[in-house]
């Protein structure tokens, strides 16, 4: 009984200290990607990425972390969690790449992927033979419905960016809302 109850303290624990919200968004250009996530830990998140999953040997230019407070009549106050920002740059265009972000040195760490864009035609090593492909959503909310319209997106392999026109969230001032959503929309992001 105490061991399992020691098991259960442990795996919580686990849970509370693997990162939230992954996100990434597309930086400048196809040289640079913003991966975003949230941490209950300030001191111990960060990301290394690479060309292999298992070769992670490169580290962001440079990672920001914010943290912040609401209050709105009538709602409880909120404090969010550790929120960061890597900024990876120099990156080789039109090519896959991996990372893991939290805590790097335990399993406590989510791992995912992405493809840069290909060069574009305002690029002197204009390389851009093919048309890219939007997929282009809003007012996506957080139903069972929201799931359903991200997961088909997701599942159509010939999208290379996601435009969100907005409403992401319908938080309606209840930062908590927002929280849910992001963890929603991982696979998208
Ligand atoms: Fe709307």
């Amino acid at each position: 009984m105490i061991i399992q109850l020691l098991l259960l303290i442990f795996n919580l624990y686990g849970i509370l200290c693997i990162p939230q919200q992954l996100h990434m968004a597309q930086g400048q250009d196809p040289s640079s990607m913003i991966i975003s996530w949230i941490s209950k830990s300030k001191s111990e998140s960060g990301l290394v990425y690479g060309l292999e999953l298992s070769k992670l040997d490169l580290v962001p230019f440079d990672t920001t972390v914010t943290q912040y407070n609401f209050k709105y009549p009538g709602m409880q106050d909120y404090t969010s969690g550790f929120i960061f920002h890597a900024n990876l740059t120099n990156l080789n265009p039109n090519t896959k790449y991996f990372f893991k972000c939290g805590d790097i040195e335990s399993k406590y760490t989510v791992s995912s992927e992405f493809k840069t864009l290909p060069l574009t035609n305002n690029n002197p090593n204009y390389n851009l033979n093919f048309p890219l492909v939007f997929g282009v959503i809003g007012d996506i909310g957080q139903t069972p419905d929201s799931i359903n319209t991200l997961a088909h997106l997701y599942k159509d392999k010939l999208v290379q960016m996601i435009l969100h026109a907005g409403d992401l969230s319908y938080a309606n001032c209840n930062q908590t809302e927002w929280d849910t959503t992001s963890n929603i929309k991982l696979d998208i992001s």
